[in-house]
């Protein structure tokens, strides 16, 4: 093929992607490859520098003509561009985006729900960290190293280094809080009589099912007080139960069970005698763990068992939540799947 066909070939090209470009990224794809520096343009010269002084001077016009058409088809491609921006049509009349009001999250209703009753009872609410270390997590509770106990709580490990920390974990309960509190009487800066509540974030290396979650909420309330009773207790539950199941016929049951930070302990099963028949509530749910705190628990964080006792209890809040609203997957709550968030919807 002789020069003079390959510029009209090029020119030809050229001409018809820049008409077919749509978007300025196209646009600038076909000047890259008609008119960059390795472009088809570029190419064609150097075969052209080596041409005859004759046919150069044959054929010098046509290359110029055939580049200035190359340069024009490049410009009007940019300005078609601009132009379509400009003459996009707007339709004032179209419906805006939907805008959806966001509501509180069941779980934080909840939780807005228990910390009311509890300070309604002259509790404070607290919380601690969710890295804890092994001595508040366990030691202090006494649950110490080779403690059976420790197998109940599945427990994230850190590692430091590729190597298991030992020490520093994802707190497994929120009755971690219950011994950071306790030092501080210890150290001086708090003083009995006091009644706390956590709601907080736990971690447990569980698999995950419709039961259960590997990060999930528990409430942790507790009272270091003189001459508190299992009295005090089992009515501080029912307060409690009564205002978040939003019921006024709950009843409690007692079974006496072992959580090594309390003794006697016991677990908490709760129903509704007017609960609809084959309802969640129209049977005993278990529902929470509790007891007399530990007096060695008490000693260990400095606390005098011989002058003060208490009571401590701990729940789960997504079990309160899904009894409260008949939820029957605990995925729901960690899932951020709107279509079920919003069916809990209450502003703000
Ligand atoms: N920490 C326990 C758990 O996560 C629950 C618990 C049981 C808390 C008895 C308490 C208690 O305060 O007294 O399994």
């Amino acid at each position: 093929m002789s020069l003079s066909d390959d510029l009209a070939h090029l020119q030809q090209d050229a001409l018809a992607q820049f008409a077919a470009a749509r978007t300025s990224e196209a646009v600038e794809a076909v000047r890259i490859a008609f008119l960059g520096r390795n472009g088809r343009i570029k190419e064609l010269q150097k075969a052209f520098g080596q041409a005859s002084a004759e046919e150069k001077r044959a054929l010098g016009a046509l290359f110029n003509q055939c580049l200035e058409s190359v340069k024009q088809a490049h410009q009007n491609a940019q300005l078609g561009l601009a132009g379509a921006e400009v003459d996009e049509p707007i339709d004032l009349t179209l419906p805006s985006g939907a805008r959806h009001l966001g509501s509180v999250h069941p779980l934080s209703q909840v939780a807005r729900e228990v910390e009311e009753v509890f300070t309604s009872m002259g509790y404070t609410v607290i919380d601690g960290p969710h890295i804890e270390q092994d001595e508040y997590n366990f030691g202090r509770l006494n649950i110490p190293a080779d403690h059976p106990a420790r197998d109940a709580q599945d427990t994230f490990w850190l590692t430091s280094q590729g190597w298991r920390d030992g020490d520093r974990l994802l707190r497994t309960h929120t009755s971690a809080v219950q011994s950071r509190t306790y030092r501080l009487v210890g150290e001086g800066t708090l003083t009995p009589p006091f009644r706390r509540v956590v709601v907080g974030k736990v971690f447990r290396y569980e698999a995950v099912d419709a039961t259960h979650d590997n990060t999930f909420t528990q409430v942790e309330g507790f009272v270091v007080d003189k001459e508190i009773t299992v009295a005090h207790l089992v009515g501080t539950i029912r307060t409690l139960l009564t205002a978040v199941l939003k019921r006024d016929d709950v009843e409690v049951r007692l079974r006496p069970s072992f959580f090594p930070f309390v003794e006697p302990g016991f677990e908490v099963d709760v129903r509704s005698t007017s609960a609809e028949p084959g309802s969640r509530l129209s049977r005993w749910v278990e529902l929470l763990g509790c007891g007399m705190i530990h007096p060695r628990v008490l000693e260990q964080g400095g606390v005098d068992p011989s002058r003060w006792q208490g009571f401590a209890f701990g729940l789960g809040l997504e079990r309160l939540a899904m009894i409260r609203h008949d939820i029957t997957d605990i995925r729901l709550f960690n899932g951020a799947d709107l279509r079920s968030l919003h069916q809990f919807g209450t502003g703000a």
